[in-house]
């Protein structure tokens, strides 16, 4: 009897178990596993990958031209453990055929209660108050000290209202805002309904905004959209946060803006680059909260995330629909 020829996987970090365990069950893969929770560096990522069928990677691995190159022709999946795609070259991996899994829909509350957690974080000043206690600033209650920003009967801008978008503001709108604004490539009535939200050009939201949340997908179109432009029209009180990806923002202009006191405050959760080196100027505004990019980072979602993502693989490699493919 002649044995089926094993399919042979290459995933690019040490995953949450559920993934790991559901890749380990495959007996139709000979799966191999960077052994380790830092990033592959791109050469030994070109050199593991020659001849895999099948691709989990994580959004920090960029699949260039390069990588499906040293690939080669048996690479039939692509698997990332992100619902962002914008770190994998998909006019080169759709020429070639590939298929391509990703994460959303199972992330969006986690990322959702962070990018909340972030604005209210940032706009009621939470490090710098924490800090106060520590140092010997906090002396007495004074009426003006370490005042903020409140969400009741303020304007939020939503740049991006898709699954994440959507699920922050309904987050915030118990919190009191009287007004939503959104941004996007078209209006979307339906999902704007419930929350009210106008659909405006970028400039009014800029303007009109006390609260901006950048949460769209990272694209040609999308890179450096909050620049020098966009800060000079928001108000002197207003309160940008970003969890989609850094190079949404051009942040030489970010970091004007908040020394200048353009604007009042900024929440990141992403950075370019990632990590943000630790002199970076942004690091030295009190007005600027910067997060390591910890979006999804529940237990729960990131084990649904990495069973996801292999379940993904599997299905693909197996010729089979897939839980959450791309339409490419
Ligand atoms: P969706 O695809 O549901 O939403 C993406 C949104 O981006 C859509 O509303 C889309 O608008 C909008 N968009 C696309 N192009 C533009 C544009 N030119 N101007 C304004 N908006 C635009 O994705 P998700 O909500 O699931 O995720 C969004 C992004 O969040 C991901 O791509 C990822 O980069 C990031 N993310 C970050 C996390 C973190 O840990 N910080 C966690 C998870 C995701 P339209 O509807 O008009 O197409
Ligand atoms: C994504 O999925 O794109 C996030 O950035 C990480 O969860």
């Amino acid at each position: 009897m002649r044995l089926a020829r094993l399919m042979k996987v290459f995933v690019t970090r040490r995953i949450p178990p559920e993934g790991r365990a559901a890749l380990a069950q495959a007996t139709d893969c000979e799966v191999e596993q960077w052994d380790s929770d830092e990033p592959i560096p791109s050469k030994e990522l070109e050199r593991h990958v020659v001849g895999a069928h099948g691709l989990l990677c994580l959004l920090s691995d960029r699949v260039d031209k390069g990588i499906l190159d040293a690939a080669g022709a048996n690479l039939k999946v692509i698997s990332t453990l992100s619902v962002g795609v914008d770190h994998l070259a998909l006019d080169e991996i759709k020429k070639r055929g590939i298929r391509v899994g990703y994460t959303p829909d199972i992330l969006t509350d986690a990322t959702a209660e962070l990018a909340v957690s972030l604005l209210l974080t940032t706009c009621r000043r939470l490090p710098e108050a924490m800090e106060e206690v520590k140092n010997g600033g906090w002396t007495s209650w004074k009426p003006l000290w370490m005042c903020g920003y409140g969400l009741t009967q303020s304007t939020v801008g939503i740049v991006g209202l898709g699954r994440i978008g959507q699920a922050i503001a309904q987050r915030l709108k118990p919190f009191g805002v009287q007004r939503f604004l959104y941004t996007g490539r078209q209006p979307k009535p339906q999902e704007a309904a419930e929350l009210q939200a106008e659909f405006v050009p970028i400039a009014q939201l800029a303007a009109e905004s006390d609260f901006v949340v950048v949460a769209c997908s990272l694209t040609a179109a999308t890179k450096g959209l909050c620049n020098r432009d966009f800060f000079q029209k928001m108000k002197k009180t207003a309160v940008f946060v970003n969890i989609s990806r850094g190079d949404v923002v051009n942040q030489d202009d970010l970091y004007q803006a908040l020394a200048s006191g353009q604007i009042a405050a900024a929440g990141l959760d992403v950075t370019t680059p990632e990590p943000l080196p630790t002199n970076h100027p942004l690091l030295t505004l009190k007005n600027c909260v910067i997060l390591p990019h910890i979006g999804s980072a529940t237990y729960r979602t990131r084990n649904i995330m990495s069973l996801l993502a292999a379940n993904n693989l599997l299905a693909g490699l197996r010729g089979e629909p897939m839980p959450s493919e791309l339409k490419l």
